[in-house]
């Protein structure tokens, strides 16, 4: 890429006399504290050294991120540690197991959970979009399900309350499994191993398919993003991070704006927004959350989505239009998608509304780089 030597020059200078103020004002304060960035530090990064000292330390001692008016920011953290499981709830966790790869729930015989939430591929898919029954496709990505224990609302546009409740979803839809309740009660009952295993767990009786979402819920509640570098970095300190991780932790609570909605030890606010990619008025049009509140602010609005172990779980995005972790960056630089403003002919859904946490970022090739390495070490 071409660079302007005088502008170059310009850029460095300006970095030296932000990085000397903020080495001024954090000696100053005895340390590094939310007063240690200048006010303007949304846009201004300053040099290596200087971030390598503010983010030292836990998660507690950085700066404050960068949010919008408004945003109630939660501080990183750990994820909470699976919950020590008794004799009777590990049972029914390892049924839940079983069932997670049993392709008999399905109509064809031929599809199971795991068809779709494979371990080996970040409990998802690896597609795009899914391909169900008669390998019909979806018009939605698999969602990893390393956090799904820990989320309050489930799907893309959060139609699902409870892991319970979400098994008859994918089980009974034509395009997912295609199986039928009663026939799964009928020959789940005939099987030996199944009643042994129900009855270990459930007692003796009938086995009804609210225990085999009980069960499936159970498995998934288990699940945990493996533990990574992050994992370190939130119990050690910011002191673990090499430059390049480092400046992507910065700009990603700063300059870049993520933090804005990915927060917490999910790196989720669990909220809904919109990033203007819903399709809408074209082939892939997917109105989101406003199929489940009819609310005008949730056109093309989708749940954002843990970042935990995302270098695992693509490709990006409710219709998995991003293989690639750059690409999406990209986006975000950008301002966000383009959806059509004129009234859809194929919905009744109102156009999508801008969504002011997007705006355009001015982003270097090389700050660009410094996310996706954060990214890939969550
Ligand atoms: C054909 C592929 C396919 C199969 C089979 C499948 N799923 Fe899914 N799953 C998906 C897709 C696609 C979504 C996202 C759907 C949406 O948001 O509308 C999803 C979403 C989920 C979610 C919500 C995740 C989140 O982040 O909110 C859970 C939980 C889940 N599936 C569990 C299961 C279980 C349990 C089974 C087996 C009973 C199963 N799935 C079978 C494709 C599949
Ligand atoms: C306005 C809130 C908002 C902001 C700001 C934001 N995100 Fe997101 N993010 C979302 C939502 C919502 C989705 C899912 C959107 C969809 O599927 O249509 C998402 C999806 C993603 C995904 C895809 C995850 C997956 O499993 O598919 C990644 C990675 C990501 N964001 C990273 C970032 C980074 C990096 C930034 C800063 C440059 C950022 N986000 C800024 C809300 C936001």
């Amino acid at each position: 890429m071409y660079r302007s030597p005088t502008l170059f020059l310009a850029l460095a200078s300006l970095l030296f006399v932000v990085s000397c103020a903020v080495r001024a004002q954090g000696a100053q304060d005895g340390g590094v504290t939310d007063a240690a960035l200048p006010a303007d530090a949304g846009q201004l990064v300053p040099e290596i050294a200087t971030l390598r000292s503010l983010y030292a330390g836990t998660p507690d001692t950085w700066p404050k991120a960068a949010v919008d008016p408004g945003v109630e920011f939660v501080e990183f953290g750990l994820l909470p540690a699976r919950t020590e499981l008794d004799d009777h709830s590990r049972a029914m966790a390892l049924l839940g197991a079983t069932l997670f790869a049993e392709r008999r729930l399905s109509g064809s015989g031929q599809i199971s959970c795991m068809s779709c939430h494979n371990r080996e591929l970040g409990f998802g898919d690896g597609l795009k979009t899914a391909f169900g029954h008669d390998r019909k496709r979806g018009n939605r990505n698999s969602p990893s399900l390393f956090t799904v224990g820990l989320l309050d609302k489930l799907m893309w546009d959060g139609r699902s309350n409870s892991l319970e409740d979400q098994v008859h979803n994918p089980i009974t839809n034509p395009i997912e499994m295609a199986g039928n309740i009663e026939d799964i009660e009928r020959w789940i009952n005939q099987d030996p191993e199944y009643q042994k295993r129900f009855a270990e767990v459930f007692g003796e009786g009938r086995i009804g398919f609210g225990q085999i979402a009980q069960a499936l819920a159970a498995f998934q509640r288990t699940l945990r993003p493996p533990t990574t570098r992050w994992d370190a970095v939130l119990a050690q300190g910011g002191k673990l991070l090499n430059d390049e991780q480092l400046l992507g932790l910065h700009l990603f609570r700063t300059k870049a704006r993520c933090a804005n909605c990915h927060h917490g030890p999910l790196l989720s606010d669990q909220k809904f927004h919109s990033l203007a990619i819903s399709f809408y008025d074209r082939q892939l049009e997917d109105v989101g959350r406003y199929s489940v509140t009819g609310d005008p602010k949730d056109v093309g609005a989708f749940r954002t989505p843990s970042l935990r172990a995302v270098r695992r779980t693509g490709p990006y995005m409710h219709n998995g239009i991003f293989p690639e972790l750059r690409g999406l960056i990209n986006l975000y630089a950008f301002g966000g998608g383009r959806d059509r403003t004129a009234q859809s002919k194929t919905t009744n859904a109102p156009p999508p509304v801008h969504n002011p946490l997007l705006t355009k970022l001015e982003l270097t090739n090389e700050e660009r780089d410094a996310l996706v390495t954060f990214l890939m070490m969550l």
